[in-house]
């Protein structure tokens, strides 16, 4: 069955996104503002932590993504990695925006993604400062190093984009949105999202085609599967003692149930099924 998936190739996914513009700077942020400055204790802090995490990410995935677009395998592909670029540059802002702007608190990017540091667990740092700089670097010293490449992919858009990033899409949003909070953050992080499944779109096919092509590097995806899923499980769960997840209104459980789902069916397009990577 799964061989009759259909996956968008990257002309397709560049078509899409040349027809997907939009500006951070033109989302409405006043009643976010407004807000803010009312908002509950306990809100407050579980919106900080997420905005926390999502400022950091964006950074990281801001400025270790380059060496992917010099590992090119066609024009095609090239051209759909270069927006991917931008559209990661974006995101970034949109968050660095939020704060200056909501949070009132304006700064650097740079500045807010160093406060930011400050909310986040030793689980995400390992992901995002050791596992994803380490492989960025080695794309970066051997671009035509096919396993580093598809190790690369699965780390960025299989682990962090998907099962991180789909993960706490649903659930912040789910939150805000029935507790009527921060209007404007719904919309930026929705068309953020929007340009996320464009992104895991060319993952999951770019491995499919790879193991299809190249049976040996369903290794490598379980190799680095292996080595992450430890501390993606470790980041999945709200902060703090429990308070936190009885104003998210969801369990650790219910966090990693949505994420493993995620995981399971897209492990089985690109045709190395979760249960072989811990067989
Ligand atoms: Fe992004
Ligand atoms: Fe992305």
């Amino acid at each position: 069955m799964s061989d009759e998936i259909q996956l968008n190739d990257p002309q397709t996914l560049y078509r899409r996104w040349e027809d997907s513009q939009w500006s951070p700077f033109s989302v409405d942020l006043t009643k976010d503002a407004k807000q803010w400055r009312h908002m509950e204790d306990a809100d407050r802090g579980l919106i900080l932590f997420v905005l926390s995490s999502l400022m950091v990410a964006e950074e990281r995935i801001t400025t270790k993504f380059s060496g992917l677009v010099g590992a090119y395998g066609s024009e095609e592909e090239a051209t759909f990695l270069s927006t991917q670029q931008v559209d990661e540059a974006r995101h970034m802002q949109f968050y660095a925006r939020f704060q200056d702007e909501v949070i009132a608190e304006p700064s650097t990017v740079g500045a807010h993604v160093e406060r930011a540091r400050d909310q986040v667990s030793d689980a995400f740092r390992a992901i995002f400062d050791i596992a994803l700089v380490e492989s960025h670097a080695r794309l970066v010293a051997n671009p035509s190093d096919l396993a580093a490449k598809v190790g690369f992919v699965t780390l960025y858009h299989l682990i962090l984009e998907s099962t991180l990033g789909l993960t706490t899409f649903k659930f912040a949003t789910d939150y805000v949105t029935r507790e009527g909070l921060l209007p404007g953050f719904v919309e930026g992080y929705s068309k953020i999202h929007h340009d996320e499944t464009r992104h895991i779109g060319y993952g999951v096919w770019f491995l499919r085609e790879t193991v299809k092509a190249h049976p040996e590097q369903a290794d490598t995806v379980r190799q680095t599967m292996r080595e992450l899923l430890p501390h993606v499980a470790e980041s999945l769960k709200p902060p703090g003692d429990g308070a936190a997840a009885n104003v998210l209104g969801v369990t650790e459980d219910d966090l990693r149930g949505f994420a493993l789902d995620g995981l399971t069916r897209r492990l089985k397009i690109i045709g190395v099924p979760l249960e072989t990577v811990f067989a």
